[in-house]
């Protein structure tokens, strides 16, 4: 069902993100062609299918928020496109093509984030089917777990970061902003457009924390373990800038364990509901063996 299932989604997503970015004319055609050109380079697209996979959980229709997916994958993409900079990571591969500043320059990068990051909140404003209520409080989740004290905040920690032994709480919470607030984002939205009731907002957000967990922890241990050609992004980046990452501060195998040890607390976070969380529960195992 995993594979069919996201397949499926992932399509939806990306036929749907074309339509948004390319509604008119645009004031700047090279602008537009940079945005296209993260965009819509591929990718996993795991943070819209979670938002519509929260919604199924709920017993909702998920596809119906696809449009407030393409938000998040937006603000995603944007994230991706700093952090690979020559200021950040400077890394030169992507999503298996060149990074948006090896083709466009570091100015119209930058730009191209910053207009993804804008167009995400009209775009999360175009969602139809729920009260303008429900769409406020998409917002306001959005905009906290995109900025200084969600995945901003984060990024924030991972640059001072580097080239020091952090304690563990703080490389913690630096996992838990840079990449866990736009799973947790993605996963309350969908909740919130489904009209989850408070518990099973709760339970999900659980779900959500660890999920994002483990996704950064399995991050970290492919950038060292990993294939290029599968993750579509250079291995060794985090070494060669001298980042703090669960395998610097531990080692291999117990990253592993700790990734093992938060796919479980998210299975478990679920326990209340159903087979309408299926999905979920199959995204998460995903994770421990994922090779991209
Ligand atoms: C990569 O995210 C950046 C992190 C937050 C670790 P993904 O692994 O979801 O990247 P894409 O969207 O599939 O390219
Ligand atoms: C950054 O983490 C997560 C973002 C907010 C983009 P990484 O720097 O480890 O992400 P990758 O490995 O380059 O995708
Ligand atoms: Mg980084
Ligand atoms: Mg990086
Ligand atoms: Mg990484």
């Amino acid at each position: 069902m995993l594979k069919e299932l996201w397949e499926a989604r992932k399509r939806l997503v990306e036929r749907q993100l074309k339509q948004e970015l390319c509604d008119g004319a645009p004031l700047d055609q090279t602008l537009e062609e940079a945005m296209a050109y993260s965009l819509l380079a591929g990718g996993k697209r795991l943070r819209p299918i979670l938002l519509m996979a929260a919604a199924d959980a709920v017993g909702a229709d998920g596809t119906k928020f696809v449009t407030t997916g393409c938000a998040i994958e937006m603000i995603h993409t944007y994230s991706l496109i700093h952090d690979d900079l020559p200021a950040m990571d400077d890394d030169d591969y992507r999503r298996g093509k060149l990074t948006n500043h090896k083709v466009y320059g570091a100015g119209m990068a930058t730009l191209a984030g910053d207009a993804l990051l804008t167009l995400a909140f009209e775009v999360m404003l175009r969602q139809q089917g729920v009260s303008d209520a429900v769409r406020l409080s998409v917002v306001r989740e959005m905009s906290q777990a995109a900025g200084m004290d969600g995945m901003v905040g984060g990024q924030a920690i991972d640059l001072e970061s580097e080239g020091k032994s952090i304690p563990l709480e703080r490389l913690r919470q630096m996992h838990l902003g840079k990449t866990g607030a736009l799973f947790r984002a993605a996963i309350r939205s969908g909740a919130l457009l489904a009209g989850a009731k408070e518990e099973q907002l709760a339970a999900l957000t659980q779900y959500a924390d660890s999920f994002g967990l483990a996704f950064q922890i399995t991050d970290d241990i492919l950038d060292v373990t990993g294939d290029e050609a599968a993750i579509g992004k250079p291995v060794g980046s985090d070494e060669r800038n001298h980042k703090s990452t669960y395998v610097t501060l531990f080692s291999l195998e117990r990253a592993q364990q700790m990734a093992d040890e938060a796919v479980e607390r998210a299975v478990a976070a679920l326990a209340t509901f159903g087979g309408e969380a299926e999905f979920l529960r199959e995204l998460v195992r995903f994770l421990r063996d994922r090779k991209q």
